[in-house]
């Protein structure tokens, strides 16, 4: 089985090994590992913590339009308890994901080279992505670290809120309260084009957090580089060589 890349065994390979026991990651001929079930494991529980502080968040934020929620959760007292403890279970969760992801996630000058190319990407216009990308590209780090800040600022802001002004005074609470909602409306923004991107966007990713594998093809298009780097193989010429055999009919 191959490796994305040693960033990705860096950290903590006692707990990966431990999941790779209890989950499973099957990998067919033609495909290559994307991300372990740690990883997949640590996504998944991060993406229920988030989307339970959103709905708790908005049922809380916008109740007129948002009060159906609220019943879910036990009524409103309930759900103004629950929120912070979602929200500090989704910092938590996503704490282990920033040191698992720390490595590849940090900034290149490739990664500024894709960002000034990112239309023509986006739109298709270039058929693969430029040969440098590795195995995230710029969009992907962009979204990382949006979710980073955003978590720094809900630990302030969610602390001062918590406590209450008779802790850190009106002033400090009305300003984390304005703070809070933006960091939640920004990132919600953000997983709304990161679920596009995952799922119709770029066909094939999806399948990378559910089984872990995505097939040789993914990869030449999509990340290039780490083609390159887990296969050896130059990504234009299977890129070619798959177009030949689709044309002549002819097996690899
Ligand atoms: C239904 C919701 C979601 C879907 C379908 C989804 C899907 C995916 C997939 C397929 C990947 C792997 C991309 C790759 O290997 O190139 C990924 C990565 C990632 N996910 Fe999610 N995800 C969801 C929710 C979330 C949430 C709620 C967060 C955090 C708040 C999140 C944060 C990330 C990050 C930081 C990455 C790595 C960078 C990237 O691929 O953009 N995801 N997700």
């Amino acid at each position: 089985m191959s490796t994305p890349s040693g960033a990705i065994e860096r950290f903590d390979d006692k707990a990966r090994e431990s999941f790779e026991s209890v989950g499973q990651t099957t990998i067919y001929r033609g495909e290559l590992l994307r991300h372990p079930v740690y990883t997949r494991v640590l996504h998944w529980t991060v993406a229920l913590f988030f989307f339970l502080a959103v709905f708790t968040g908005f049922a809380l934020y916008l109740p007129w339009l948002f009060h159906w929620i609220t019943p879910l959760f036990g009524g409103g007292q309930l759900t103004r308890t629950l929120h912070p403890y979602f929200g500090v279970a989704f910092v938590f969760f996503f704490a282990f994901q920033v040191l698992n992801w720390l490595e590849p996630m940090l900034w290149t000058a490739a990664d500024s080279r894709w960002m000034r190319n990112i239309k023509k990407i986006t739109t298709g216009e270039e058929k693969m992505d430029p040969p440098e990308t590795g195995f995230f590209n710029a969009g992907q780090k962009v979204l990382f670290w949006e979710v980073v800040v955003g978590c720094v600022l809900y630990i302030i802001t969610g602390t001062i809120l918590w406590a209450g002004a008779r802790t850190f005074g009106p002033t400090a609470v009305a300003i984390s309260y304005v703070v809070h909602d933006i960091s939640a409306i920004v990132m919600l923004g953000g997983i709304f084009i990161h679920i596009y991107q995952s799922t119709i966007g770029e066909p094939g990713t999806f399948g990378a957090m559910i089984r872990g594998a995505v097939s040789e093809a993914w990869a030449w298009t999509f990340h290039p580089a780490w083609y390159k780097q887990v296969t050896g193989r130059d990504p234009q010429q299977a890129y070619e060589e798959a177009r030949r055999r689709m044309t002549t009919g002819s097996k690899p």
